[in-house]
């Protein structure tokens, strides 16, 4: 069976304890963080100001087996691509809209230094966003996973946006018919993802589930929050 994985949103953590939330993230065996960076300006509000490349570095000393996916909600991309790399991210994601002109350009550009970098390339869509849009920048072979995000970004315990499933399955297929690099492409679900909602997602074809609220604010702590997702 395929693998599937669950990586958690520091952003739902406890900021005043992180040291102790990504020891009970490794403690119930998860791999990977997801770490959403954003600027105050993208996301135009105050209270979308989150972590830069020096948390980064400070969780990568600390904890160098976590594989580090920086979700980059902010504007300008390009200019984090050196210091992330600097910080010890592994991978950098970032959000399809924030292209602006010469969107497929653009984002090939910032894919390019992304890897020339050394690190992985990945690409977000919004809710509003059809899939098929990036379907011309996942054959440039350049993007390893795709994040599909069920909520606005912004902040975490949001409702679950169906229109993610139909993307997710969209995607599957399209991805299941390459024989090229894209055949690899991860696919990953952003948002809303809980005890009902996270077999929906599995069953469309998802690899990774990313959980802030679910995982970090279980009653009954991490290990009984990751089963509740069933991965299987
Ligand atoms: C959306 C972020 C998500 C968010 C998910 O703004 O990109 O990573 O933290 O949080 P939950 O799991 O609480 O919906
Ligand atoms: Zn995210």
């Amino acid at each position: 069976s395929r693998k599937v994985i669950a990586s958690p949103s520091i952003l739902a953590a406890d900021w005043s304890d992180m040291k102790g939330e990504l020891e009970k993230c490794i403690g119930a065996g998860l791999t990977h963080i997801h770490v959403d960076v954003f600027d105050g300006v993208f996301l135009d509000s105050p209270h979308a100001l989150t972590f830069g490349p020096q948390m980064v570095r400070a969780i990568n000393n600390r904890f160098p087996s976590l594989t580090l996916d920086i979700h980059l909600c902010v504007d300008r991309p390009v200019r984090f691509i050196e210091a992330m790399a600097e910080a010890g991210a592994g991978r950098l994601i970032f959000q399809w809209e924030a292209m602006s002109e010469n969107q497929l350009q653009s984002a090939i550009q910032f894919a390019k230094l992304v890897r020339e970098s050394g690190m992985n390339c990945g690409v977000s869509i919004n809710p509003v966003t059809d899939v098929e849009e990036i379907f011309p920048l996942l054959r440039t072979e350049l993007i390893d996973l795709v994040d599909i995000l069920a909520v606005e970004p912004g902040f975490g315990g949001q409702t679950f946006n169906p229109i993610a499933l139909e993307k997710i399955t969209k995607l599957r297929e399209w991805i299941d018919t390459r024989n090229d690099k894209a055949e690899l492409i991860t696919i990953l679900v952003d948002g809303g993802i809980n005890k009902g909602t996270s077999k929906f997602v599995i069953e469309r074809g998802a690899d990774i589930l990313v959980a802030g609220t679910a995982l970090f604010q279980h009653p009954s702590g991490m290990k009984d929050a990751l089963k509740d997702l069933n991965l299987p």
